[in-house]
């Protein structure tokens, strides 16, 4: 039988970049065109499968998303935990939370703040097969320099450099991470980044230093709906135009 994968989706953080929209409320309560930001996420770990999903929250209104999503049953979830994150320790900081819950099998991580058109299940499906490693997705863009961006030698990802200001190739590796559990032992080796954060990118380098990383390219659309104000909008034009099935 093809292994298991719990879902892990990543909502705390202070969403100081859409300010001063997240004054009053957390960054994933906001709406996406019709519906709250953080319904997309949970639509993706469904779609994918995957029945078992904790949530990291934290900053503002964490009791909020208790009241909208409840105990994730009308998203077809079958058991949704949840769990605060104090502070603002980075993306890798607010996975270890999930460690327990992870209770050693494989997961897939989602940022809360990204809008994914492309179906999840192929991937997730690919993932359940892979013995052991790690699965980043990848989109193409004009200017990529706002993300991670993978550096290539021939078709093999060597290096995933973080906010680059000369992007060395035209992707950027978007907000969705498939991992074993020797995730958690990896976060446990990190330092905290420049701006103070213990970073993804960090956790995926050292997949990639073992060369224990696969990865998928995306073809529909995507959006950071989190990156700017500007980057909000569009993910909810994109969501617009999914709903009304342009
Ligand atoms: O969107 C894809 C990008 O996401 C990747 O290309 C980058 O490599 C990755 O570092 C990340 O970049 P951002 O700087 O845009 O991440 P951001 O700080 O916006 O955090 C993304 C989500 O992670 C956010 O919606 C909430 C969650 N988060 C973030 C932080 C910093 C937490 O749960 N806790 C945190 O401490």
């Amino acid at each position: 039988m093809a292994a298991n994968i719990k879902g892990v989706i990543l909502a705390g953080g202070l969403g100081t970049r859409l300010k001063p929209l997240t004054d009053i409320t957390n960054k994933h309560l906001l709406p996406v065109f019709d519906r709250p930001m953080i319904f997309h996420p949970l639509e993706k770990m469904a779609e994918a499968g995957i029945k078992e999903v904790m949530l990291v929250t934290g900053g503002n209104n964490a009791g909020d998303f208790l009241r909208l999503i409840g105990d994730g049953r009308s998203f077809g979830i079958r058991r949704l935990q949840y769990t605060y994150q104090k502070g603002e320790g980075g993306i890798a900081q607010a996975l270890g939370l999930a460690e327990e819950f992870a209770e050693g099998q494989k997961i897939l991580v989602f940022l809360g703040d990204n809008i994914i058109l492309d179906s999840m299940k192929p991937y997730a499906d690919q993932f359940r097969k892979q013995a052991q490693g790690s699965m980043v997705l990848l989109k193409e863009m004009h200017d990529p320099k706002a993300y991670g961006v993978p550096v290539f030698k021939g078709t093999r990802i060597v290096r995933i450099d973080e906010k680059p200001t000369h992007p060395a190739s035209p992707y950027a590796v978007i907000g969705a991470y498939f991992y074993d559990p020797n995730v958690f032992k990896i976060i446990k080796t990190l330092k905290p980044s420049k701006r103070g954060e213990l970073e993804i990118t960090d956790v995926n380098n050292a997949y990639l230093r073992k060369g224990r990383m696969k990865h998928g390219i995306l073809k529909g659309p995507w959006a950071d709906a989190g990156e700017s104000l500007e980057s909000w909008f569009a993910a909810n034009l994109l969501m617009r135009d999914l709903r009304q099935g342009k």
